[in-house]
């Protein structure tokens, strides 16, 4: 049976998993190493590359992969089945086999020799092999955590930065220090939304924009809001800047609000058309005082509630102490904030956290808003 590998990028693989479980919802994985995730299910070209096109921990895809634990098979098998994956393939034209190694080394194994190898086995089943302008690409990834390796045609690149590069905060023409990393803030809008649709993703908190510019140039409509107006005029920028070079047609709205009255912030146009809720709340400097903190975060919950789209999710990010065996929120106590989730109606699903420094990490809380409130 032909199946899909999906390699996931490094930097951080559990938050990599549940977005590819949030933008494939319908498609069933199983773990074949923590950055290979595989299934049986038939995914089409057109989804497979709106898929890549939106993720921010997805590297690529293996159609018809093949692989093998270096640990416990040698590459004589694995090259059999090669010949059967190419020797099947509906089509011949010029190939590449572009390598990839991830999580480390495999001893005794070049990719290079194996990659020489296929590409060999390649122009035995009736094709040329092109490096610069192939009709086809072949992917050979070697991880060294698993010691697997895995080979099937490559649906994506091996570049090692992911897409949102471009987009960091420095390089914005509006920069605050509160603006997040656009992987995570790309990551948190495909948690929250799912796969792309015609409904808008809800930002309530902008800021700079952040998830706004992640949210439009994937291609989904977008709603941001933010009570400052200087932010709402420098997020602007920063969204018009991010989509100069996309050709999505995608709606948005960016106006001045507030978070904890969304039935008046947000067009009506969207009212029941949010598919997912991303919430950067302000923390530190800009909050006041804990309690403060947590009212506006539930008071947002509760006004988003109104207005969301049956099965949306909310994407919450909480500022934590690092490397902590148990979460320590900045601002506040966990055991109270968690409790005020239930109340406010919304359930935890899952949270991750994310490396930010030293003395700073993200929680990131994947929650659904529920029918009933919880006392
Ligand atoms: C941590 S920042 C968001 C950063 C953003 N994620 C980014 O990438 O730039 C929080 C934002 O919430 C806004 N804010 C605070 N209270 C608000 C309220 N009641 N309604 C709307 N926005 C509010 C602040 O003006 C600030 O821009």
């Amino acid at each position: 049976m032909a199946q899909i590998l999906v390699c996931l990028r490094g930097w951080n693989v559990p938050l990599a998993q549940a977005e590819v479980a949030a933008l494939l919802p319908n498609t069933d994985f199983t773990e074949l190493a923590p950055r290979f995730m595989l299934t049986n299910d038939t995914i089409g070209a057109e989804t497979l590359a709106e898929t890549l096109n939106c993720a921010a921990g997805i590297q690529c895809f293996l159609r018809d992969v093949k692989y093998f634990n270096t640990n416990e098979d040698t590459s004589d098998k694995f090259y059999e089945k090669i010949t059967t994956m190419l020797s099947s393939a509906a089509v011949r034209g010029s190939v590449a086999v572009r390598t990839l190694r991830i999580s480390g080394r495999i001893d005794g194994v070049s990719t290079r020799t194996m990659a020489a190898e296929i590409g060999a086995i390649a122009v035995d089943q009736g094709n040329s092999v092109d490096l610069a302008q192939p009709d086809y690409e072949i992917g050979l990834i070697a991880d060294g955590e698993s010691q697997i390796i895995a080979c099937g045609w490559l649906v994506g690149d091996f570049d090692d930065s992911v897409g949102t590069a471009p987009r960091r905060a420095t390089e914005r023409p509006f920069f605050k220090p509160v603006s997040l990393d656009p992987r995570l803030a790309r990551l948190s809008v495909n948690l929250a939304c799912g796969p792309l649709d015609d409904y808008a993703v809800l930002d309530p908190m902008t800021g700079t924009g952040g998830f706004a510019m992640e949210a439009l140039t994937m291609g989904r409509n977008t709603v941001a809001v933010d009570m400052d107006e200087v932010m709402v005029a420098g997020a602007k920028q920063n969204i018009d800047w991010a989509l100069q070079n996309h050709d999505h047609h995608v709606q948005y709205q960016i106006t001045q609000g507030d978070a904890s009255n969304l039935q008046q912030s947000v067009d009506e146009i969207w009212h029941g058309k949010i598919s997912g809720v991303v919430l950067d709340p302000p923390y530190g400097r800009n909050s006041h005082g804990t309690l403060e903190h947590f009212q506006l975060i539930t008071a947002t919950i509760q006004s988003a509630k109104s207005i969301v789209a049956t099965h949306a999710k909310l994407v919450l990010i909480m500022p934590i102490k690092p490397a902590e065996h148990e979460i320590v929120l900045l601002h506040g106590n966990w055991q109270d904030f968690t409790t005020l989730m239930k109340t406010s109606g919304v359930e935890i699903i899952q949270y991750w956290s994310e490396h930010v420094h030293a003395s700073l990490a993200r929680l990131v809380i994947l929650a659904e808003f529920t029918n009933e409130v919880r006392h």
